[in-house]
């Protein structure tokens, strides 16, 4: 069993995508292990995003990430991660296909609803700066 962590952007919460969201995970079989809604702090969404310190578009996905409450989650299941990344899309919500998260309810590469890791190392980096181990079931 893998796991990865998925999170719904401020702009999912802000839309009322939490359910719908969660619901996909759910009917697909996949069990989630932990659950919370919190509001990142500038110092967090650097830490989560510093794989992309230096691009051009850091400054504002950290301001972004940071604007409003996200719900994060501990997702399990067999090949989760690739299973997620086919779930949610390509991160331009331009070019998503239809079916995928980003692909129906995205028009943007920044608001793009939801992130999810991209590879073990990713997720064992990323879960860290939001969940602490014990509230892993
Ligand atoms: P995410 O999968 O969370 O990973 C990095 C985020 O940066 C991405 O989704 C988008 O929200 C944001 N982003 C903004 N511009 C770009 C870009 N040109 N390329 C990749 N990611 C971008």
């Amino acid at each position: 069993m893998e796991r990865t962590l998925l999170v719904i952007k401020p702009d999912g919460v802000r839309r009322g995508l939490v359910g719908e969201i969660i619901s996909r995970m759910e009917r697909k079989g996949i069990r989630i292990r932990a659950l919370k809604m919190l509001r990142m702090t500038r110092e967090q969404a650097e830490e989560f995003y510093s794989v992309h310190r230096g691009k051009p578009f850091f400054e504002e996905l950290v301001s972004f990430a940071s604007s409003g409450p996200i719900v994060a989650m501990v997702l399990e299941g067999d090949s989760v991660i690739s299973v997620i990344r086919t779930m949610i899309g390509p991160t331009d919500g331009r070019k998503a296909p239809p079916g995928t998260i980003r692909g129906d309810f995205s028009l943007s590469i920044m608001e793009n609803v939801v992130h999810a890791s991209d590879s073990p190392e990713a997720y064992e980096k990323e879960v860290r700066v939001i969940f602490s181990p014990e509230e892993i079931l």
